[in-house]
């Protein structure tokens, strides 16, 4: 069974985690375009707290009135955000609440950005506005 060490070798390369730099990427161009066009304008802090304010890292790690985490890092299953955005058509609480769903691919790719962690910069870079988007062009 010489090879069993080369596969592991193998398999915790693909596994290690992106570099700090690599996650702040992701987050400025993939996820925070989508949260900002899609979320915020409706998740600006309006609505009475406990209820999610999208704007800020320290804003959106809170919990729900039901104690649920918004975003769970590392597990998007347990992410009230990942279950909001991924019920169907009619359901009273589907996120974006809006005609116009997320796509498989926005969903698949927040689940990966909880999954690996859901780093948040602080100031600037982690400060979402609302921007035009499909819902408010
Ligand atoms: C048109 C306005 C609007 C938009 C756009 C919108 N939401 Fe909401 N959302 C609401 C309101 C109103 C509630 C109910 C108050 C609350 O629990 O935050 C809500 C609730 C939620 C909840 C809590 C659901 C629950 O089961 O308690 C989550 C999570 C959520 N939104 C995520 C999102 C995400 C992610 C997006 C973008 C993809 C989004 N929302 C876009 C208005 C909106």
């Amino acid at each position: 069974m010489r090879f069993l060490p080369v596969l592991f070798v193998v398999t915790s390369c693909v596994l290690a985690p992106a570099s700090k730099g690599g996650r702040e990427h992701y987050f400025l161009t993939q996820v925070k375009p989508v949260l900002q066009q899609r979320c915020v304008a409706c998740h600006v802090g309006t609505l009475p707290p406990p209820a999610l304010n999208l704007t800020s890292k320290a804003s959106a790690f809170t919990r729900s009135a039901s104690g649920r985490d918004y975003i769970l890092p590392g597990d998007p299953d347990c992410s009230l955000l990942i279950s909001a955005v991924q019920r169907g058509g009619t359901h009273p609480k589907m996120m974006p609440r809006t005609e116009v769903s997320l796509t498989e691919d926005q969903i698949g790719m927040l689940r990966e950005w909880i999954e690996d962690g859901a780093y948040w910069p602080e100031g600037e870079k982690g400060t979402l506005k609302p921007q035009k988007g499909v819902e408010n062009p």
